[in-house]
């Protein structure tokens, strides 16, 4: 009898996170089911991952509205579960990380009977307004999931410390290197061809330092983003060898503020969120990244970047330690000081910008296929 699993995600995120996934589970025909539900949290930012990885959806729930509150995208998600897994009857029900549909997806799997199994388990801050909702997400995940594939030994120690049974832990890495390895051979193929990168090209100044910016945390909108964005000008004003490069995230909370402040800056482009492929790239021409976003923490140290991180809290010490990364949180003039020490010091810009794999091998994801294949 073929086991029968559904991967269930909907933000941009889960998705490069999940694709690997789904790519080796598809490898095994024989003994395995797989199908792929979207709730589509994030639609176009969902759909451009989709697009790159060829993955092909079964149930696509459709979700996002315009600004839309945690109350109804939660009750929305567990709604609309139920006649997917009613109709698909899965054995395991696969979730990622610590959005909304990580949570409820977790929750609607567990309430079908399926084994809950979580990717990227056992992340925590320990404290569950920061970053919001989501470590409070990955506690509720953590706490229905039967099966917890945690990317870290610090990771997998946090759910002992939780009392989660040992046997049902592994440590796998992190499948956003799998997908980092993955979109790195491709974008760095002659015969690989892309729109985007091609325009990017054009509005790259290869004289100056290219500071790549991204941001969205539900922590940071209102005044976390006054601050960041009125830091990011000054820094622009007072550093013209720079360009500042921001793909501004679609959440109309992000887009305001951002375009406001910063639209008419001269070494400040503002651009749509790219494609994976393209943002692969760009990280890769980057001489340093201002962040508040989970993924992008990890994938810097494996391509050798500095990375300040706007927020004030990390579920990610392992890159904390070895020094490519540093928490700057949103007040300005921290963000403003750091930002100028890494671009007017090469000794600190050396001691942050060594090459760091703390985050796993490309084999995340072969590591959880073969712990299921053994069930
Ligand atoms: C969500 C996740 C966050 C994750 C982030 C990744 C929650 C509560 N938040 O935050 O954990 O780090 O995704 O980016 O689960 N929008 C579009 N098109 C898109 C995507 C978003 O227009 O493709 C706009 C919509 O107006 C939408 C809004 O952004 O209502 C907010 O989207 P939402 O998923 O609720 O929050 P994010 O800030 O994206
Ligand atoms: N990313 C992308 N295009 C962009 C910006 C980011 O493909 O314009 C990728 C990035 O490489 C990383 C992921 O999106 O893998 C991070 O998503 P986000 O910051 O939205 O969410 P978080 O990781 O904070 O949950």
């Amino acid at each position: 009898m073929k086991k029968k699993n559904l991967i269930i995600f909907g933000t941009r995120p889960e998705a490069i996170k999940m694709a690997p996934l789904v790519k080796k589970f598809l490898q095994y025909p024989n003994k395995f089911e797989t199908k792929v539900c979207i709730t589509a949290q994030h639609r176009e930012m969902l759909d451009q991952v989709l697009d790159f990885f060829k993955i092909k959806v079964d149930y696509d729930l459709d979700l996002m509205r315009a600004d839309q509150n945690l109350y109804v995208l939660t009750s929305d998600i567990v709604t609309n579960l139920k006649p997917v897994l009613e109709d698909f009857e899965p054995d395991f029900v696969y979730v990622h990380g610590d959005t909304t549909t990580t949570m409820a997806a977790s929750i609607a799997g567990f309430y079908s009977g399926a084994k809950v199994c979580h990717v990227e388990a056992g992340l925590r801050t320990f404290n569950k307004r920061s970053p919001f909702p989501e470590e409070v997400n990955r506690n509720i995940a953590s706490c229905v999931s039967d099966y917890h594939f945690a990317p870290t030994k610090t990771s997998r120690d946090n759910l002992l410390n939780e009392n989660i049974k040992e046997s049902n832990v592994l440590v796998t890495g992190n499948t956003v290197i799998d997908a980092l390895k993955y979109s790195i051979d491709i974008v760095n193929s002659d015969k690989f061809l892309d729109q985007e990168i091609e325009l990017l090209k054009k509005t790259i100044n290869v004289g100056k330092r290219l500071v790549l910016v991204t941001g969205h945390r539900r922590e940071n909108h209102g005044q976390g983003f006054i601050n960041i964005c009125s830091a990011l000008k000054e820094i622009a004003q007072t550093n013209k060898d720079i360009q500042i490069i921001y793909p501004v995230h679609l959440n109309p909370r992000v887009q305001e503020p951002v375009y406001n402040l910063l639209g008419s800056v001269e070494n400040i482009h503002l651009i749509k969120p790219l494609s994976y492929p393209a943002f692969v790239w760009l990280m890769n021409k980057s001489y340093l990244i201002l962040t508040d976003s989970g993924g992008v923490q990890e994938e810097a140290p494996s391509l050798g970047k500095p990375v300040l991180v706007m927020r004030d809290t990390t579920e990610r010490p392992e890159a904390l330690q070895v020094g490519t990364v540093l928490l700057v949180g949103t007040d300005k003039s921290k963000i403003i000081k750091e930002t100028n020490r890494l671009l007017n010091s090469k000794s600190n810009y050396d001691t942050m910008s060594k090459l760091h794999n703390p985050y796993g091998d490309g084999k995340a994801s072969e590591r959880i296929v073969d712990y299921i294949l053994n069930i």
